[in-house]
């Protein structure tokens, strides 16, 4: 069977990625300096899909090490690029590290890949890309406008994308996908794998569920003065298991297909919009958990609304991001309470 190379695979996203890609049949190599997960995600896969995928704990920004990467597993037939420092907040404390690893480590990629004769990555990308669009352009499809970052962070996302898309332009034997992901929330539903943020979560969901837990006290909601129906914020909260279904069926059309584009863009995302009240009304509604909190001021650098409009992955991968919200909370608050041991 052919091996795909997930680069970034023991993190949140790549960690799903690749229970699925073996589940499908697929062997897997992760590549992972474990500078933000953990190698115990490897059990967690293990335990769930009878095996364990090939490990190899490097940094693939080092082109010497991922080069070796290539000449030991000659069978990769398309590499999946995670791996990124991804906190919006630390992006503005710490630019270099971002703009060093989130570019550097693609330019080694794809130089690699040259080297190698693999031709096909898929790129993690995000809704970031488009800032807060207008209201022309809600719900959000791929011929929205970039926008200027806000971010270090979400500029990288932006030169990524510039870097795949000129690269292309210059080897006709490079075929990409560009994956631009919405909000990735939940958990595997074994509960065996899912997001372990470092410190004090940035992020709603993982907040919420640590609240449930009573590892903080209140949930502070940052805005309700938003030009929105409940004055909070509006995001596209996706599966993070949907998501990584995608992934699977971005690879077999880079691998099958003959009518794709050299580089190909799609927005993953449900295609519905919810607030943040609205996302803790709905987890104290599917786990019965009433979670304490106030409304503060708004938090810089949030923009108000953005949802996708999934037409074209629908159509094109033949996918779709369907599971329930409440499920998909659920199991965020499952894997909660197993890494809690509650
Ligand atoms: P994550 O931090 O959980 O996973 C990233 C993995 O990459 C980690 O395991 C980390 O150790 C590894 N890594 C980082 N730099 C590396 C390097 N130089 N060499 C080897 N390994 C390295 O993040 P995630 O949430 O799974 O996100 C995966 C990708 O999706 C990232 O590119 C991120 O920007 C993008 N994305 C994430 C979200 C989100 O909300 N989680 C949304 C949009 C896009
Ligand atoms: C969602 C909503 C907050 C925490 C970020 C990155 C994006 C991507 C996904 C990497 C917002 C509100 C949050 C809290 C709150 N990451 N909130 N209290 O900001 O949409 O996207 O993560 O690619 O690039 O920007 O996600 O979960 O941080 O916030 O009120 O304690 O929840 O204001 O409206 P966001 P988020």
């Amino acid at each position: 069977m052919a091996r795909i190379l997930v680069i970034g695979g023991t993190g949140y996203i790549g960690s799903h990625t690749t229970v699925e890609l073996m589940q499908q049949g697929f062997d897997v190599t992760i590549v992972d300096n474990l500078s933000n997960s953990s190698i115990d995600v490897l059990d967690g896969i293990e335990a769930i899909v009878g095996r364990k995928p090939a490990f190899e704990n490097i940094d693939c920004g080092n082109y010497t090490d991922l080069d070796n990467v290539f000449s030991m597993y000659t069978d990769i037939v398309g590499v999946i690029h995670f791996a990124a420092s991804k906190a919006v907040g630390e992006s503005v404390e710490k630019p270099l590290l971002y703009y060093r690893n989130n570019l550097g480590s693609l330019c080694t990629l794809l130089e690699v890949m040259k080297q190698h004769c693999v031709p096909n990555i898929v790129f993690s990308s995000s809704c970031t890309v488009y800032g807060q669009p207008d209201e022309a352009h809600l719900p959000v499809d791929e011929t929205a406008p970039i926008q200027k970052a806000l971010s270090p962070y979400g500029n990288t996302k932006q030169i990524n994308e510039e870097i795949i898309n000129d690269a292309a332009h210059a080897d006709k034997e490079l075929n990409a996908t560009i994956l631009r992901y919405f909000n990735p929330i939940g958990a595997h539903p074994s509960a065996l794998i899912g997001e372990l943020p470092n410190g004090v979560p940035q992020n709603l969901l993982p907040f919420i569920t640590q609240t449930a837990a009573g590892l903080r006290k209140e949930l502070k909601v940052f805005g309700n003065d938003y030009n929105t129906p409940d004055g909070s914020c509006i995001r596209d909260y996706i599966y993070v298991v949907d998501l990584a279904k995608a992934h699977v069926k971005a690879i077999e059309r880079m691998l099958t297909a003959k009518d794709r584009e050299q580089v190909e863009i799609f927005n993953l995302g449900t295609g519905n919009g919810l607030s943040v009240l609205t996302l803790i009304h709905e987890f104290e509604a599917a786990t019965g958990v009433k979670i304490p909190y106030s409304i503060v001021g708004r938090r810089e650098g949030d923009i108000e609304q953005v949802w996708a409009n999934p037409e074209k992955a629908n159509r094109v991968l033949g996918w779709k991001a369907g599971t329930p919200i409440r499920e998909v909370l659920r199991s965020a608050w499952n894997w909660e309470k197993h890494i809690r041991n509650l």
